[in-house]
């Protein structure tokens, strides 16, 4: 086994064949096994994923690998930012046990060629104003996952949508895993935990606030008995407020199957909302309770 070993950081995994040598001596112990799949610039948020996954394991590798399929080429993946050492150090701290960070050619070889595509829960949403993305995740998560074969895998509800997709998926390919989400983390400030709030300026971050408050709005009026149309068209008074006047999408769905709910809320549902704000794109989901 050739783990990367560094002062102040975790022992780092490289390639498959590192990363399997240290799971199959954890596996001889008897040890439970979790994968924390990352793209790196980690955050408070990902350390929530941490602390859930320490709930579920004896073990707890955190994958960094910033996935170049999930990004269209106008996207941010040059620009993401890259600060593996500071995440190593932080994962420690934390008490995660291992990093896999695997290089573009480790994951994606020359003559690469498979692709999943995943349909119907990838309508909508990030589905429709992102279209490479989830192809994207669902290649790179089934080989993370494929490559690791944890017992558990922690992802957020930040991304609430991506999640449904990884379950569907590790459901329909019966990857012998299971998928735990993990409450999504906000600042104090109440802005979303994301590696791209770096991208902010203190004024776009300001203006991104308005996001949470206006999903909130959304659940406390359908709380009052509005349906959700009255509710989303009330609430956009909010982000007109902070001069947000287009969104790739501000919606009520369905917390499960993620249909379009437009009438009144009568089962679990979710508000939705994807905008940029200054540099970032950013999304925030907030939990409805039925009326
Ligand atoms: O949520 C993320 O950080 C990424 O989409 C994931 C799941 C690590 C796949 O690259």
């Amino acid at each position: 086994m050739a783990l990367d070993l560094n002062a102040n950081c975790l022992p780092t995994a490289r390639t498959v064949a590192d990363l399997r040598d240290q799971v199959k001596v954890w596996r001889a112990d008897g040890l439970r096994i979790a994968l924390v799949p990352t793209m790196g610039a980690l955050h408070i948020g990902h350390m929530s994923l941490i602390e859930e996954a320490k709930k579920h394991a004896d073990k707890v590798i955190v994958s960094i690998f910033v996935n170049p399929t999930q990004f269209a080429p106008h996207e941010d993946f040059d620009a993401y930012p890259r600060t593996e050492k500071t995440d190593s150090e932080l994962v420690k701290d934390h008490g995660g046990h291992l990093i896999y960070a695997p290089s573009g050619t480790e994951m994606y070889p020359d003559g690469f060629s498979t692709s999943i595509n995943i349909t119907g829960i990838t309508n909508g949403l990030c589905g429709d104003s992102r279209p490479h993305f989830f192809g994207g995740v669902a290649i790179v998560v089934s080989k993370l996952l494929l490559q690791a074969l944890p017992d558990v895998a922690i992802f957020g509800e930040k991304d609430y949508q991506q999640l449904q997709v990884i379950k569907r998926m590790v459901a329909d390919l019966n990857i012998p895993v299971e998928v735990v989400g993990a409450p999504l983390v906000r600042d104090e400030d109440g802005l979303a935990t994301s590696s791209r709030n770096k991208y902010l300026t203190a004024q776009d971050r300001q203006q991104g606030l308005a996001l949470h408050k206006a999903l909130a709005n959304v659940a406390t009026l359908v709380k009052n008995g509005k349906t959700a149309a009255d509710a989303l068209k009330a609430s956009e008074a909010i982000l007109n407020d902070a001069e947000i006047t287009s969104w790739d999408y501000f919606e009520v769905r369905d917390a499960s199957d993620l249909t379009l709910v437009d009438g009144p809320v009568t089962r679990p549902a979710r508000a939705f909302i994807a905008t940029q704000v200054g540099k970032a794109r950013l999304i925030d989901n907030w939990p409805i309770d039925p009326a």
